[in-house]
């Protein structure tokens, strides 16, 4: 019957279609990928003492170091390209030999708790890195000023490490940098006023839980964030320039610090969905505008507001506990009846 198909041949045949994708028997084919590369990728792993995570990272073995784990290759050019060792508890430090992957355009450690000791000054030879992420390590020390050689990244994210010393101003070198998480390290000083060089919308800031002092810089008026995260700090001052009615942000962690301003006078924009501000010193009166918002979260406790809570909109669907522990704040949710 033409409808039935011979089974020695179609295991033939899918035995031929499985030899072909397998990457050892393609490897003979293929070009391997880049002498320099697989060279860097061998550095690595001795500096990092050879171990099991990186077992298949072995020339012995006839397979293109671009099928090696954690890593992947350009399709044209052959370059490792992406880099990424994850979850694992493989202890040592970054290794310079990190900075001979050249053509590195993605690095990723991410929940590498015993890699510990300083970012590689090798780090900024990576010109081609676009997206940075070493987060929940143990590294420690400083950001290098380095780090602005990296003019193509876009993406930052070193939080959840024990970083320390100030955030170099000279991150505003790298013109299209729109992710910036620095939180969760033990960074100090000031945050520069020319942070954030990038010009649009939708950019992302977050340098919550560290223990940064002074004001906002105030060219941050003309900068308009997506979400921006500044809780559990030491900052002061005011923090009204990051309202106004051009912008779009939605998120606003802000909560934990010493900002001290007039409630009153912040401009609030339409496009706020999560206003996170308690345990400050806000004063003055919340903006009756407040009440035209389609708020997701907001807490203003622990400040020394005054006046009547607006009435409408989302205001009095969250708890009392949004409110509490003000100087004078009146009207529904709170059980204090205004005078
Ligand atoms: C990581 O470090 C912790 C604390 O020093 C230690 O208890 C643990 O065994 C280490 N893990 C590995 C896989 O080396
Ligand atoms: C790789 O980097 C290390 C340390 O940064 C250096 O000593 C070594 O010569 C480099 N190796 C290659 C193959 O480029
Ligand atoms: C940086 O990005 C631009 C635009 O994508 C690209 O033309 C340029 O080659 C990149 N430079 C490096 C060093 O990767
Ligand atoms: C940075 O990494 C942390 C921890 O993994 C994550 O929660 C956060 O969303 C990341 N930041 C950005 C901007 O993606
Ligand atoms: C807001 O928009 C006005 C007019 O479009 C412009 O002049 C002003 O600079 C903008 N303000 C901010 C903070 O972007
Ligand atoms: C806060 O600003 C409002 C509006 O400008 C003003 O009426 C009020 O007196 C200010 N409150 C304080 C305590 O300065
Ligand atoms: C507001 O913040 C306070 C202080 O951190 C907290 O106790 C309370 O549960 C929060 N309320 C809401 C609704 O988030
Ligand atoms: C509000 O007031 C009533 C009556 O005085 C009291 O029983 C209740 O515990 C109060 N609730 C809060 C959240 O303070």
């Amino acid at each position: 019957m033409s409808s039935q198909a011979n089974p020695v041949l179609v295991a033939a045949l899918l035995s031929a279609i499985l030899l072909a994708f397998h990457p050892s028997a393609a490897a003979g084919k293929t070009v391997k990928c880049h002498p320099e590369d697989r060279d860097a990728l061998l550095g690595i792993k001795k500096a990092l003492n050879n171990p099991y995570l990186l077992s298949s990272w072995d020339t012995s073995i006839e397979v293109d170091c671009c099928e090696w784990y954690g890593l992947d290759c350009d399709a044209t050019t052959h370059r490792v390209y992406t880099l990424y060792l994850l979850d694992n508890g493989l202890p040592g430090k970054i290794p310079s030999e990190i900075g001979n992957l050249t053509y590195l355009r993605e690095l990723i450690l991410h929940k590498l708790p015993n890699i510990t000791g300083p970012i590689p000054t090798t780090l900024p030879r990576l010109r081609h890195l676009e997206f940075l992420t070493i987060d929940w390590t143990g590294i420690a020390g400083p950001i290098p000023d380095s780090i602005s050689q990296l003019k193509n990244l876009t993406y930052l994210n070193l939080s959840y490490n024990k970083l320390t010393g100030p955030i170099p101003s000279s991150i505003s070198k790298i013109a299209n940098l729109g992710y910036i998480d620095l939180g969760r390290n033990r960074l100090t000083g000031t945050i520069p006023a020319s942070l954030v060089s990038l010009k649009g919308n939708n950019l992302y800031l977050k340098l919550s839980q560290n223990l940064l002092t002074g004001s906002i810089p105030e060219s941050f008026r003309e900068i308009d964030f997506g979400q921006i995260e500044l809780s559990r700090n030491r900052l002061e001052g005011d923090l009204s320039m990051l309202f106004g009615k051009n912008k779009t942000t939605q998120f606003m962690f802000l909560d934990r610090n010493r900002f001290e301003f007039n409630f009153s006078k912040v401009e609030i924009h339409s496009a706020l969905s999560w206003l996170e501000v308690g345990h400050n010193r806000a004063y003055g009166q919340m903006p009756e505008a407040m009440a035209g918002l389609e708020l997701q979260h907001l807490n203003v406790s622990y400040n020394r507001l005054c006046g009547k809570i607006p009435v409408g909109g989302r205001m009095q669907s969250f708890d009392y506990t949004t409110y509490f522990h003000n100087r004078c704040l009146c009207g529904a949710p709170l059980n204090i009846t205004c005078p």
